[in-house]
């Protein structure tokens, strides 16, 4: 519908261009024209603790952005399964929104070395941000000695979510910390007749949860090796992995493959299944669906690691109202716009300043852990690989859902990093 909206407004762009000027007016009213005030925002945060992250963003620009427009650009669907096409696509077209969400790390790089976003260095200093994020982050952001982008948070992907009533009738009383003693409790859960007691969803999802045993069975730094190149795909503890990712499956529900990660977290709420390998957004989620009967821990064997992932805004190339999408990034990075995303969203804050004592329980956990943890990234959100390699992944591991092939998903894989891996 846009696009043809869009291409209508190109036809009859010399026309309008013409009255327009004659009217002393430029804009088009359709976010677009020079004096635009309308800032189009594209996420994938259209419903529950996403949007109400997003809703409080939106009112902090209001406030801080007065005369500028929020137009919200969301197209619905998890780890923006639906929008990275839509956006993709309209990027071809140079038709961008004014801003768009993508992921720090591998998965900016992307825009970055198409040469779709701006580099925005020199805002980072009017704006003091070089300092208000940890220097990793920066670098995560960073090509070439350039800044491209203002991350909003920092969310965690390795973490379990659990119903505690559903723990407790099966007469759990503590967390596992490793894999053998989640099986054990899967298997409990199983026999009070819970028949799929690890809630998953479709492709994406599948790939969090086999990250996170990639994470238990090669440890934090061989972990990190796979997305770098400097460890093999192709060796006994990847395959060892791949088994134990296809025992876990066997507690899942079948019809996976149709499911995105909101609903199995349905599961879980409505006590059909105990647990649910899922980021930290589903902790706000949960909040904004008011089910207050829940609990979270590592997974299991993953010890003090922190999967990390940040979702970052860009200037995009052609972006229609610069002024307005500044003052839209320069929100994001602000202390205000950081409390009034993250408290909202299960993240927390980027910025090195925040308060825990303004956020929620889990997010003050995660503060803590943050600090404290050996850190790797994710690709299934984008910080350990590109959108090419994730694809790729997200295919493999899809296959394997229905096919069980070990040694395929393995060499899949492996082929994948041949292709994608940065030498
Ligand atoms: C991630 C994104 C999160 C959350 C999640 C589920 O990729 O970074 O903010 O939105 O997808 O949709």
């Amino acid at each position: 519908m846009r696009f043809t909206r869009r291409a209508a407004v190109a036809v009859i762009g010399v026309a309008a261009l013409l009255t327009a000027s004659a009217c002393g007016s430029s804009d088009d009213g359709d976010g677009g024209g020079s004096g635009s005030k309308k800032v189009e925002v594209f996420t994938w945060w259209a419903d529950g603790g996403e949007k109400a992250g997003l809703d409080g963003l939106v009112a902090q620009f209001g406030t801080s952005c007065a005369g500028q427009e929020f137009v919200n650009g969301a197209v619905a669907g998890g780890a923006g399964a639906n929008a990275k096409q839509v956006l993709a696509s309209r990027l071809q077209q140079n038709d961008p929104p004014d801003t768009f969400q993508a992921h720090a790390g591998a998965e900016l790089q992307d825009y970055i070395l198409a040469g779709q976003v701006e580099d925005i260095s020199a805002d980072y200093d009017t704006w003091g941000l070089k300092t208000a994020f940890p220097p990793g982050l920066i670098q995560n952001l960073t090509v070439e000695g350039k800044i491209y982008s203002v991350p909003a948070n920092i969310h965690r992907a390795n973490v379990v979510w659990t119903n505690k009533k559903v723990v407790a009738a099966a007469g759990i009383t503590s967390d596992p910390t490793d894999l053998a003693g989640f099986i054990a409790d899967l298997d409990k859960v199983k026999a009070k007749g819970i028949a799929a007691p690890l809630a998953i969803g479709k492709d994406w999802t599948q790939l969090m949860l086999f990250e996170s045993v990639l994470i238990t069975d090669l440890g934090a730094e061989k972990f990190t090796g796979l997305w770098n190149g400097t460890t093999p795909w192709d060796g006994a503890d990847v395959t060892k992995a791949i088994n134990d990712f296809k025992t876990l499956l066997t507690y899942t529900n079948k019809d996976r493959d149709a499911l995105d990660w909101t609903d199995a977290e349905k599961l879980v709420m409505d006590g059909k299944a105990a647990y649910q390998l899922m980021g930290d957004w589903e902790a706000a989620d949960l909040d904004a669906k008011k089910f207050a009967d829940y609990a979270w821990f590592t997974f299991p064997g993953n010890g003090t690691t922190f999967q990390w992932l940040a979702d970052s805004f860009v200037l995009p190339k052609g972006a229609k109202n610069v002024e307005g999408t500044k003052c839209w990034l320069k929100t994001v990075g602000s202390a205000e716009g950081q409390k009034a995303f993250n408290t909202k969203k299960g993240s927390i804050p980027a910025r090195t300043d925040a308060s825990p004592a303004d956020y929620p329980k889990y997010q003050q956990a995660a503060m803590a852990d943050w600090k404290s943890s050996t850190q790797v990234p994710s690709c299934a959100h984008g910080s350990a690989c590109s959108q090419g390699w994730q694809g790729a992944a997200n295919s493999a591991l899809g296959a394997f859902s229905t096919n069980q092939d070990v040694a395929g998903l393995q060499k899949a894989l492996a082929s994948a990093a041949s292709q994608f891996v940065k030498k």
